[in-house]
């Protein structure tokens, strides 16, 4: 059997990495196709580097554009890279650009090719249409052959929308296998040490979302609450590239005096600060599940989140929409506070370290030709 696997942005490559490990540990034949939807060293190479990811196989080198100019180039180079492969299952994984635009090219090639499509992270959903993640997550499970559940709680997801109940398969959340295996070497990395702050003391943030970066009042307003944060606590900001050159963009420089600016951080770095943190404010969707798997309380910079399951086991919550400066220090408060009654173990099914091996194993089993 072989698979190929497609990673383009940064939250897609500590989901392939365990996957591709354990293909490995079956002897399945991998592909990895590296879209190049990012770039940078650090929002690229440094993922390869602290999670031992082999080469990729392909290297698409799409870079940036509009949404339509970068799906479209995904789709373009993807297309021979998939014909000449030819592999048994395309395995994409998370929702950005280039999960969609890789699975659109294996869906319109699955017959000719005898090839099936397999979504990691399938059935999470936001409800917010305008969020360019929300169309990818629907339309590349609408056309997947296997869907791969993080948490139970995306079934019912699927089933609303008539996914037929044979597809879907329990996998558990991969990212958690990279979090719990990459947790020991991140604590002995002394992050927040090298970074003058005391462990337990400092506040972790992290903004890329076109929601709270692309409008100049709302970036303002974000920045003016976190700046207000950095008066209780030193606030540690990785800028993602988006942001550096929005904040640039609309003079808003002044409003980051007061805080630690780094530019975009290594995994296992960021796992580092963000393991030992008191509190995390993001509009991530990934540091969501980290700090639940951590236990650390963390506050959403987003109206809505498609991982509802973070604030059900207790250690996520929402800030209050539009983001104001008084109601994002509200919001921290409350995140400290919660943070003073200790860290709960996370109890959430298939966020244990071994998602990954299901994965593995829902593919032989749904491989073209198994029984069913
Ligand atoms: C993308 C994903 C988002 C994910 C995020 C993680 C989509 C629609 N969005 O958003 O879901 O949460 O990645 O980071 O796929 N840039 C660089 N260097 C890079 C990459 C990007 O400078 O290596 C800059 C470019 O100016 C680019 C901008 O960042 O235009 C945005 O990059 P893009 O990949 O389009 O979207 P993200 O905001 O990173």
């Amino acid at each position: 059997m072989k698979v190929l696997l497609v990673a383009g942005a940064r939250p897609n490559f500590m989901k392939v990495a365990p996957i591709l490990k354990a293909l490995e540990r079956r002897d399945i034949e991998s592909v990895l196709v590296h879209t190049g939807q990012h770039y940078d060293a650090q929002m690229s190479d440094a993922f390869f580097s602290d999670l031992s990811i082999k080469n990729p196989d392909y290297h698409l080198g799409v870079g940036s554009g509009s949404h339509a100019e970068q799906t479209a180039r995904v789709m373009l180079a993807f297309e021979p890279v998939l014909l000449e492969a030819r592999p048994d299952w395309v395995l994409v994984v998370g929702d950005v650009n280039s999960t969609v635009a890789c699975a659109l090219v294996t869906s319109k090639l699955r017959t000719a090719l005898g090839c099936r499509l397999a979504h990691v992270e399938a059935g999470l959903r936001s409800g917010d249409w305008a969020m360019p993640e929300e169309v990818n997550r629907v339309v590349t499970d609408r056309i997947s052959d296997l869907l791969l559940l993080p948490s139970e709680d995306a079934r019912e997801n699927l089933l609303r929308e008539g996914a037929p109940p044979e597809r879907i398969v329990f996998a558990g959340n991969v990212m958690i296998d990279t979090l719990l295996a990459q947790l020991p070497a991140a604590l002995a990395a002394g992050v927040p040490q090298r970074m003058n702050v005391v462990p337990g003391s400092y506040a972790v943030c992290t903004l890329h979302r076109p929601s709270n970066v692309d409008a100049p009042d709302t970036l303002r307003a974000v920045l003016e609450g976190l700046s207000r944060v950095a008066e209780r606590l030193p606030v540690i900001l990785p800028m993602h590239p988006r942001t550096r050159h929005k904040a640039d963009e609309f003079g808003l420089g002044s409003l980051l005096e007061r805080m630690i600016i780094t530019g975009p951080l290594g995994y296992r770095d960021m796992l580092s600060l963000v393991a030992q943190s008191a509190v995390v404010l993001t509009d991530s969707g990934g540091l969501q599940e980290e700090t639940t798997s951590l236990g650390v309380p963390c506050v959403t910079l987003r109206a809505q989140t498609e991982r509802p399951i973070t604030v059900v086991q207790g250690t996520n919550r929402l800030t209050p929409w539009p983001i104001r400066s008084d109601t994002l220090l509200a919001s921290f408060e409350d995140a400290v506070e919660r943070g003073r009654s200790g860290r709960s173990p996370c109890t959430i099914r298939g966020w244990d370290g071994s998602a990954a091996e299901r994965i593995a194993i829902a593919l032989e089993e749904f491989a073209p030709g198994a029984p069913r």
